[in-house]
């Protein structure tokens, strides 16, 4: 059976958070061989107008997969605008595309509530979106919670594109890295816009700063506290195997295990499972010319994908 190729974007907006890492970054390095991995430079447009900022924001990301053990024989790594075809496959999308459809997208409504003055390209990022999925024939998108809307209204495009022209796209599946999302230093959903995040590259004081501000109920250090309701515990899961976990549960049903105890085992973890990937980030940071080509190397692969659909698209619509 040929494998399955997987796709994901993720947006040079902030440097990189655990959300990310356990919604999706994860299961990216876990699933390599034919997968196609990118920047979304031209999603993150709609959030900032800042070059040296995105430029920096795409440094990042990539620098950041690589220290995690992206491996650039076996998937393919590329900054999205270095494949413009996906923009033109977005205007032919567009056009199956109603607008009722992009006015029931949930972040664009979460965005509006809370009071962005919406762009023509926010108001079209699911259609972008759309196209550097279908673009590169993917079978998989691991994603966290909050795109899965996206992905369904990936497949209502192409399917409306493929019953008006003939089968020209694949159909793609979404896969979840976690149930619901990780929660912030804040217990909201941990987000680059709510400022509540723990960066993955995180380190000595400034991690043990965010870290020690994850927030806690007022229970005092002798009384048995609830794991269930518990951030801290919450995270320290994500990182611990079901041994760890009985042992950190027992601690708090126990009583005289105060929060401050817990918080410090959650750094422990933390630091055992970015440790290396720490070391091999500054390796990246000093040898920024070797992303560079690692991404342009990536542009050519993935380009060679999205011009064969494409000129499949423009085809079954009659362009050319
Ligand atoms: P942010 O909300 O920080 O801007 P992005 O929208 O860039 O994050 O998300 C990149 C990927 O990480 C997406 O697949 C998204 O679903 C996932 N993700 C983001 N935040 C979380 C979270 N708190 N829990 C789980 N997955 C998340
Ligand atoms: N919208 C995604 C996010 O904010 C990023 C993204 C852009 C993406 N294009 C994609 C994710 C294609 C999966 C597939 O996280």
């Amino acid at each position: 059976m040929a494998t399955k190729r997987f796709l994901s974007g993720i947006q040079p907006s902030g440097e990189l958070h655990l959300g990310n890492y356990f919604g999706a970054i994860r299961q990216h390095i876990a699933n390599q061989d034919d997968a196609f991995y990118f920047i979304a430079n031209y999603h993150a447009m709609t959030s900032t107008r800042d070059a040296e900022r995105l430029r920096a924001f795409t440094f990042d990301v990539a620098a950041t997969y690589l220290a995690l053990g992206l491996d650039p024989n076996r998937a393919t790594l590329w900054r999205q605008s270095d494949v413009p075809e996906v923009c033109e496959l977005t205007w032919l999308l567009m056009t199956v595309t109603g607008m009722g459809l992009l006015e029931r997208a949930h972040s664009y409504k979460d965005k509006v509530a809370n009071g962005i003055v919406p762009s023509a390209a926010l108001f079209n990022y699911p259609v972008l979106m759309a196209a550097d999925i279908l673009a590169y024939e993917a079978d998989v998108v691991p994603v966290g919670k909050d795109q899965v809307q996206h992905l369904e209204m990936t497949r209502d495009m192409a399917q409306s594109f493929n019953a008006t022209y003939g089968e020209v796209f694949k159909l793609p599946v979404f896969q979840l890295g976690t149930p619901e999302p990780v929660p912030g230093i804040d217990g909201r959903k941990m987000s680059k816009s709510y400022d509540n995040t723990i960066p993955i590259m995180a380190k000595g004081k400034a991690l043990k700063k965010l870290v020690m501000s994850i927030k806690t109920d007022s229970t005092p250090l002798e009384d048995p506290k609830d794991p269930d309701t518990c951030s801290v515990f919450a995270f320290y899961a994500l990182f611990a195997d079901a041994e760890q976990q009985a042992a950190m549960r027992a601690n708090y049903e126990g009583g005289n295990y105060g929060y401050g105890h817990a918080k410090l085992a959650l750094i422990e973890a933390i630091d055992a499972t970015f440790g290396e990937a720490r070391e091999r980030r500054a390796y990246y940071d000093a040898h920024p010319d070797e992303v560079e080509d690692i991404l342009r190397a990536g542009a050519d692969k993935a380009r060679t994908v999205a011009r064969g659909v494409l000129d499949r698209a423009r085809a079954a619509c009659g362009l050319g």
